[in-house]
C-alpha cells in the first residue's frame, strides 16, 4: 500500500539533512482499475450564490449574466465548473472572514492565495508545502498564506494530505504508557514508523513528523521535511534562568493542513494555510493541556508553589508563567506572535468592520474566548451572530480520523 519517498524536487528539498532522506519504496501498488470515486455533481445553488457574491463585492467586467451561464453550462456538462484565479483568491480569504472559531480575522485580505490547482503528483504536492512553509515563515515576519492544491471533481479526486498540519511532533509512547512528545500525534507516529519512517537516532520531545500525501494515481507517500523549512522557537522566560534547562521549543508556524477549503460548491481537500500564533495556543493549551504536554505541573514544581491543595491556584499561577515565556521567546527569536488581550480588541475592530460594511459575522464564542484570563478580555463580555453562510474551511471527520490515526487510506 505504502510507498515512502523523499524524492521531492532537489530545488526544494536541498540542504540540510532532509536532503540525504532516501527513497524507500515498501511496497509497489498498482494503480487502482477502475474509478473508486466520482466526486458529485456541484450544487448550481450554492455556486450561483457565491459568484453572486464575488461580483457583488469585487469590481468585475464580466457581466455576472454571463458568469453564471458558463458555470451552469460547465456543471451541466461535466458536472463541476472552474473558478478564475480571482475567484479563488477571493473565495479563500471570504472562507477565513466567515471562520466562526478564529479570533485573528482581522486581515482576512492579507491572505496570500497560491493557486496550485495543476500540481497533481504527490512530489509535487509535497514540495509546494516546503515551499508554503518557507513563504509563511518569512524568516520569522509571519505571512499568512494558503496552497490550493486541485479541487475535487467527478473526473478526478483530488490529493490528500494527511496530516494535521504541515508542522507536528511526533509522540512516542514509553514502557511505562508515558509519553515522549505530542501525545495527541501517538498514534500518528505508530503508523508512519509502521510505513517506514525511522525516527531520529536521538528521539526528544520535538521530532517533526513526515508529511504523508496520498492520491489515487500514486497512492500514499511520505516526505521527511527539511529542516531548514521547519523555524523553531527554544523557550526561555524573561526572569526565570531554570525554564530554558526544561529544554522546550516550538514551531514558528502553525499550517493548518487538515481541512477543507469549500468555495461555491467546490471543494479543496488539499488547502494548507496558515497565520501567526497567538500565545496561548501554545502556553495554555499545547503545552499546558491534560492530554497534550502537560506542563502545568512541572513549571509549579520548580516554581516551588504549594500544589498539595486547589485553592493555591498554583495551576493558574504556573499558567500565567508558561504563557509568559511562550510570548518572550517568540520575540527574543524575532517570530510574530500575539497575546490574547491584543489580539481580542483587534477581534473586537474585525467585528466593527463588518458591521459597517453591512455583514453578518459569524462567531463561536468557546473558541473566541481565549483559554485563560477569558474575562479580562472584551470579546467574553457580550453575544455573537453565530450562523455561517457561504465559503468556509471544514475539518471533515475522516480528514481528523486519518490525521491523527495516521490512516486508512483515502484510496484504496
Ligand atoms: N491551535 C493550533 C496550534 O496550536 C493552531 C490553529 C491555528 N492558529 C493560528 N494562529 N492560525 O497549533
Amino acid at each position: 500500500m505504502f510507498r515512502v519517498s523523499g524524492d521531492a524536487p532537489e530545488a526544494v528539498f536541498s540542504g540540510g539533512a532532509g536532503a540525504a532522506e532516501r527513497t524507500r519504496r515498501l511496497r509497489p501498488v498498482p494503480p487502482p482499475a477502475a474509478p473508486v470515486f466520482r466526486a458529485p455533481s456541484v450544487d448550481i445553488a450554492e455556486a450561483e450564490e457565491f459568484l453572486r457574491l464575488f461580483h457583488a463585492e469585487n469590481p468585475v467586467d464580466t457581466p455576472i449574466q454571463h458568469r453564471l451561464a458558463r458555470m451552469r453550462y460547465e456543471v451541466e456538462t461535466i458536472g463541476t465548473y472552474r473558478h478564475t484565479a480571482e475567484e479563488l483568491a477571493y473565495g479563500a480569504k471570504v472562507a477565513w472572514r466567515n471562520s466562526a472559531r478564529c479570533i485573528g480575522r482581522l486581515y482576512w485580505r492579507s491572505l496570500k492565495v497560491r493557486d496550485l490547482r495543476d500540481v497533481h503528483t504527490v512530489s509535487g504536492v509535497a514540495a509546494h508545502c516546503v515551499e508554503h512553509l518557507r513563504m509563511a515563515t518569512n524568516g520569522g515576519k509571519v505571512r499568512p498564506v494558503i496552497s490550493v492544491f486541485p479541487p475535487e471533481t467527478p473526473q478526478r479526486p483530488a490529493p490528500r494530505i494527511w496530516n494535521e498540519q504541515l508542522i507536528r511532533y511526533a509522540g512516542y509512547r514509553n514502557a511505562d504508557g508515558s509519553v515522549l512528545g505530542d501525545p495527541r500525534y501517538v498514534r500518528f507516529t505508530e503508523a508512519v514508523t509502521g510505513f517506514g519512517w525511522r525516527a531520529p537516532a536521538r528521539r526528544t520531545g520535538f521530532d517533526p513528523l513526515p508529511l504523508v500525501v496520498e492520491t489515487r494515481e500514486e497512492g500514499a507517500h511520505m516526505f521527511a521535511l527539511p529542516p531548514d523549512a521547519v523555524q523553531e522557537v527554544p523557550m526561555t522566560h524573561p526572569e526565570l534562568p531554570w525554564f530554558a534547562e526544561l529544554g522546550l521549543r516550538w514551531h514558528a508556524v502553525p499550517v493548518i493542513s487538515g481541512m477543507r477549503l469549500s468555495i461555491g460548491g467546490i471543494s479543496y481537500p488539499a488547502a494548507p494555510f496558515n497565520g501567526w500564533y497567538m500565545g496561548t495556543e501554545i502556553g495554555a493549551r499545547n503545552f499546558a493541556d491534560h492530554d497534550r504536554y502537560d506542563l502545568v505541573p512541572v513549571i509549579a514544581e520548580r516554581l516551588g508553589l504549594d500544589t498539595s491543595r486547589e485553592d493555591t491556584l498554583w495551576r493558574d499561577r504556573a499558567m500565567v508563567e508558561l504563557n509568559r515565556a511562550v510570548l518572550h521567546s517568540y520575540q527574543q527569536a524575532g517570530v510574530t506572535i500575539t497575546d490574547h488581550h491584543t489580539e481580542s480588541h483587534r477581534f473586537l475592530t474585525h467585528l466593527e468592520k463588518e458591521e459597517a460594511a453591512g455583514r453578518k459575522c459569524p462567531v463561536d464564542w468557546s473558541w473566541i474566548v481565549p483559554p485563560m484570563s477569558g474575562s479580562q478580555t472584551p470579546v467574553f463580555h457580550r453575544y455573537y451572530d453565530t450562523e455561517a453562510s457561504g465559503p468556509n474551511y471544514y475539518a471533515d471527520e475522516v480528514a481528523t480520523h486519518r490525521a491523527l490515526a495516521g490512516g486508512p487510506p483515502h484510496f484504496t
